[in-house]
Parts: structure tokens; sequence; C-alpha cells
């Protein structure tokens, strides 16, 4: 099913570049429109980024494409900046952004950061065993003491939904994306902004942990309230880059 899906995902991925290269060409080389005017500008730029990402996002197990629309902008922006600057790694999203100015990028997040819709429904079902699940959950609400990983919910809310204005949510993501960036951490291909918390995290969780914490996660309904929490309810139990000061 990895395969698959893998496969089909380079499909799209070529055949869009073919479709949108030349667009996208066009758009890193025509300076950023004044903030004024942007209203339509602003709605055609990222007309390309809707072309892969949908502007709900991909269902939960199906599909690669992270959901964009309603992240905090600062988590867009600092990623933005690292698939340009070289921290994350894919050749379609480095290509997008390679000439691209922080205002512009930062014009992007916050557009995405603006848009107010809902998830698609999770399915409450799963090919995980109980017992997978069951570890799952663990590491979200509880962490793991004896391995010296945090609750994920101490940095990304109770709720998993995020936090303003850097630490993006853990729900209504593809399983298999959530899974290959925790794998991406365990194995130095992706890094944040120095200190770069989740890469500690990642090389403290097993190849098995990644799959059972991306499991249950994808099957959590989303809350009443999908938005990202407005401040942390505590310190962070280990430094984060990428924070406001
Ligand atoms: C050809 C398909 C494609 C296009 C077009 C595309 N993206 Fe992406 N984008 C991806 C993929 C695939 C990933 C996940 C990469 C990874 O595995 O790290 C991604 C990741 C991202 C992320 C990180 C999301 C997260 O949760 O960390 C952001 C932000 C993003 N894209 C923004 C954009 C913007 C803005 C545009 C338009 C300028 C755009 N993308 C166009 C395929 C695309
Ligand atoms: C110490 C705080 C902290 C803890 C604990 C933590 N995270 Fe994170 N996480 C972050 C930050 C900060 C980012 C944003 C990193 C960046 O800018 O690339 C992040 C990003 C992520 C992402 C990327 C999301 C995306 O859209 O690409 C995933 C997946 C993730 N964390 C999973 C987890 C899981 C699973 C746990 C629990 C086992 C966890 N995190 C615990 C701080 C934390």
């Amino acid at each position: 099913m990895r395969k698959k899906a893998a496969r089909r995902f380079a499909g799209i991925a070529s055949l869009l570049t073919l479709l949108l290269g030349h667009a996208i060409f066009a758009m890193a080389a025509t300076p950023a429109a004044p903030a004024a005017s942007s209203a339509n500008g602003i709605e055609q730029r990222v007309a390309a980024c809707i072309a892969c990402h949908g502007r709900e996002g991909a269902s939960n197990n199906a599909g690669y494409f992270p959901r964009l629309s309603g992240k905090p902008a600062g988590y867009l922006f600092n990623q933005l900046r690292s698939f340009r600057d070289g921290r994350r790694f894919n050749a379609d999203m480095s290509y997008m952004v390679q000439h691209l100015s922080d205002a512009y990028l930062m014009e992007m997040a916050e557009y995405f950061a603006g848009l107010d819709l809902p998830y698609p429904p999770v399915s409450p079902m799963s090919d995980a065993p109980p017992a997978q699940l069951a570890r799952g959950r663990q590491l979200a609400l509880e962490g793991d003491a004896a391995r010296r990983i945090p609750a994920c919910v101490q940095c990304h809310g109770a709720a998993l939904t995020g936090v303003q204005p850097a630490i993006p949510g853990l729900l209504g993501l593809p399983r298999l994306y959530v899974s290959s960036q925790l794998g991406a951490w365990l194995t130095s291909e992706r890094h944040a902004l120095a200190p770069d918390c989740m890469a500690d995290i990642g090389r403290r969780m097993t190849t098995a942990d990644i799959n059972a914490v991306a499991s249950w996660l994808a099957m959590q309904p989303m809350p009443a309230d999908p938005k990202p929490a407005l401040s942390l309810p505590a310190a962070l139990p280990m430094p984060c880059g990428g924070m406001p000061k």
C-alpha cells in the first residue's frame, strides 16, 4: 500500500511539475505585488500550491500531501524557509520556493493560516492492532519517561491542534505523512531551526513507536474547535527553535 501510494505520488508530482513548471517559474520571477492590491494576486499565486495540497487537505488515511489551511502562520513560514534554505528536502517543494523572498513566503503562510475550512471526516477504523494503538495513545498523551520522550500534547497542545504561532497540529494529517516526517527526523533528513527538539524526540523513538503514534493520531476525530491553541499551557519540556523570543 505504501509502495502504491508512493508510486502514485511520484506520478502526480512529475505530472504537476510539468504542468506547473512554467507558471511557477513566472511566479518566482515576478516581484511580489504590493500588499494593498494582493487580494486577487495571492489567490493566483497559491493556485499552484492548491493543485497538490488542496484547500482542505487530503483525508487522513489516504494520500500524502499535508493540509496547509488553518496551520499556524509562523509554522508554515518556518517550513517554507526550511525548504528554500535546505533544512527540509522535497524536490517539488524546494523548486517551488527556491527563489522566493521571506516577505513572499510570509504572505503565502499567512494566506493559508487564515483559511478556516472544515476537515474531511476521519475514519475511526484502523488496520493497526489494539496494542499498537495503545502504545500510540500513550506516547501522544503521556510520553515515555524512561526513554525521555515527552508527551506530544505538552508541545502540540492539549487537543493536539497545535499552538500559535509556530507549533503545528498533529490531527487531520495523512498517517503516511506523519510517519514519514518522524522517520525523516530519526534519519536526519528533516531539520528544524536549532535547537531542533523534534530531531531529539524522533531519535528517541523506534520505528515501531513511529508507526504506533502515527496510526493512533490518524484515527482521532477533529475536536469541535480545530484551531491551534493561542498559547502553551506550560513551558516547553525542552527548547525548540523557530519560536518567538
Ligand atoms: C507538486 C506538488 C506540490 C506543490 C505544487 C506544492 N507542494 Fe507543498 N508540499 C508537497 C509535499 C509532497 C510536501 C511534503 C514534503 C515532505 O515530505 O516533507 C509539501 C509540504 C509543504 C509544506 C509543509 C507542511 C507541513 O505541515 O509541514 C508547506 C508549508 C508547503 N508544502 C507549502 C506549499 C506552498 C505555499 C506551495 C505553493 C507555492 C506548495 N506547497 C506547492 C507538495 C507540493
Ligand atoms: C518539545 C516540544 C515538542 C514535543 C514534546 C513534540 N513536538 Fe512535534 N513538533 C514540535 C515543533 C516545535 C515542531 C515544528 C518543527 C519545525 O518547525 O519543523 C513539531 C513538528 C512535528 C511534526 C511535523 C508536522 C508537520 O505538519 O509536518 C510532527 C509529525 C510531530 N511534531 C510529531 C510529534 C509527535 C508524534 C510527538 C510526541 C511523540 C511530538 N511531536 C512531540 C515540538 C514538539
